[in-house]
C-alpha cells in the first residue's frame, strides 16, 4: 500500500504525520518504509539523519537511475526504514519537463520494492509541481493533512478539486484515504466551529482522530526523534496510534471493496 502525504501548502503536518504514522504503523506489526520527497528533507531530519549524510538519495534513484534498493537506509526504529530527499530534487521538473512519462517516473521508480513493504509514504513537498503529481500517480491512497483555519479550509475545496483533475489528467486511481486535522487549537472557539463545517462537508472523508496543538510534536524533530521516541505518552502519540489504526481500518475496507469489485467483474 503506497500512501502520500499530500497538501499544497507548507507548514500544515505532512512531514510530522508522514513520521508519526509510519513509526506508529511499526508498532502495528508493519513494515513501513517513507520517501522523503522534499528539497527540505524534514522527513529525513526528524528520522535523525544529518545534512551532509542524505546521500544516497531518491535524487540518485529518480535522476541517476541508481537501484532503489541502494537507497533504502535502516532508521533506529525497527522496521521502519527510510529513502532521504535532497536538494538535487529541485531539477526534478525540469529534468523530466519533456519526458513523455514525466507522471510515472516515481511508480516506475518504487514498482521492485512495493512487497516489500506493507505501506511505503510519500512525503510530498508544497507545492503542486511535477513530484507531487508523480506521487499521486505511484500511490493507491492519499491523506490530507489540514489546520483548521477559516482560509485553509477555502483552499482544501480547491486542493481537492486540483488533486481530482491532475488525476483524471494523469490517469491515477489513487483514492483519499482522509482528511486529517492536525494543530487543533481548541483554544480559539472558532477551530471547533470550522472543525464542525469541514466534518459536515466531508463526513467521512475527514479521519476521526485529531491531532491537537502539542508543543512535544514541534520538539520531536529537533532531536532527530519521532513522537514515540520523544514523549510515548503525549496527546500526539496518542493521536498517531489512533490515526494508524484509523488507517489500517479504512485501508482494509478498500481491500474489502476491491476484492468485492474483482469477484463481480469475474461473474
Ligand atoms: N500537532 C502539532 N502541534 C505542534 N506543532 C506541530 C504539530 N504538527 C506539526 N507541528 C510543527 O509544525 C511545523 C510544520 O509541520 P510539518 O509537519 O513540517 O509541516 P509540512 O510538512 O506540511 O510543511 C513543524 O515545525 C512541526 O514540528
Ligand atoms: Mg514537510
Amino acid at each position: 500500500m503506497i500512501i502520500s502525504c499530500i497538501q499544497s501548502k507548507g507548514g500544515v503536518g505532512k512531514t510530522t504525520s508522514a513520521v508519526n504514522l509510519g513509526h506508529a504503523l511499526t508498532m502495528q506489526c508493519q513494515r513501513v518504509l517513507i520517501i522523503d520527497l522534499d528539497i527540505q528533507c524534514s522527513a529525513s531530519l526528524s528520522l535523525g539523519v544529518s545534512r551532509g549524510s542524505f546521500n544516497p538519495s531518491i535524487a540518485e534513484v529518480l535522476l541517476e537511475d541508481m537501484p532503489i534498493e541502494d537507497a533504502i537506509r535502516k532508521t533506529t526504529i525497527p522496521n521502519l526504514h527510510l529513502i532521504t530527499g535532497s536538494m538535487a530534487l529541485a531539477n526534478f521538473d525540469i529534468n523530466f519537463a519533456n519526458h513523455d512519462k514525466r507522471t510515472e517516473v516515481i511508480k516506475g521508480g518504487i514498482k521492485s520494492i512495493n512487497t516489500k513493504f506493507d505501506t511505503i509514504i510519500l512525503d510530498c513537498p508544497p507545492t503542486m509541481g511535477l513530484l507531487p503529481v508523480n506521487a499521486l500517480v505511484a500511490s493507491d491512497h492519499y491523506l490530507v493533512p489540514i489546520q483548521p483555519h477559516y482560509l485553509a479550509l477555502e483552499g482544501l475545496v480547491s486542493l481537492l478539486d486540483a488533486i481530482d483533475r491532475i488525476k483524471a489528467g494523469a490517469g491515477a486511481k489513487s483514492s483519499l484515504l482522509g482528511i486529517l486535522l492536525t494543530m487543533v487549537d481548541n483554544r480559539a472557539k472558532v477551530t471547533g466551529e470550522i472543525c464542525d463545517i469541514i466534518r459536515k462537508q466531508f463526513e467521512n472523508a475527514v479521519f476521526k482522530t485529531e491531532v491537537k496543538t502539542n508543543i512535544k510534536l514541534a520538539e520531536a524533530p529537533s532531536y532527530g526523534k519521532t513522537i514515540f521516541q520523544h514523549d510515548w505518552n503525549c496527546s500526539g502519540a496518542e493521536a498517531y496510534q489512533a490515526l494508524a489504526k484509523e488507517v489500517i481500518q479504512r485501508t482494509k475496507g478498500n481491500k474489502k471493496d476491491e476484492q468485492t469489485k474483482t469477484r463481480k467483474k469475474r461473474g
